[in-house]
């Protein structure tokens, strides 16, 4: 399983994430992401599908400051 949150401190709103994986990521009106899927609200404790694990793997790897945390495990922010 795979769980991801964004760290809204160290985001720079770049809008990377949303763009590479717009299921999983979205902005709030400072245009800082955060995880929406399946009204996750940010926390982290939702199980991001299979499916939409190489979107997750991209906007990971291509947020410019490591803002996107993913494990196996729920992180409840
Ligand atoms: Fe922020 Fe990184 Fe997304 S800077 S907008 S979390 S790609």
């Amino acid at each position: 399983a795979k769980y991801t949150w964004v760290d809204k401190e160290t985001c720079i709103a770049c809008g990377a994430c949303g763009a590479t994986a717009p299921d999983i990521y979205d902005y709030d009106d400072e245009g800082i992401a955060e995880v929406i899927y399946d009204g996750d609200g940010n926390h982290g404790v939702t199980e991001i599908p299979e499916d939409l694990y190489d979107d997750l793997q991209d906007a990971q790897d291509g947020c410019p400051t490591d803002s996107i945390k993913v494990a196996d495990a729920p992180f409840n922010k």
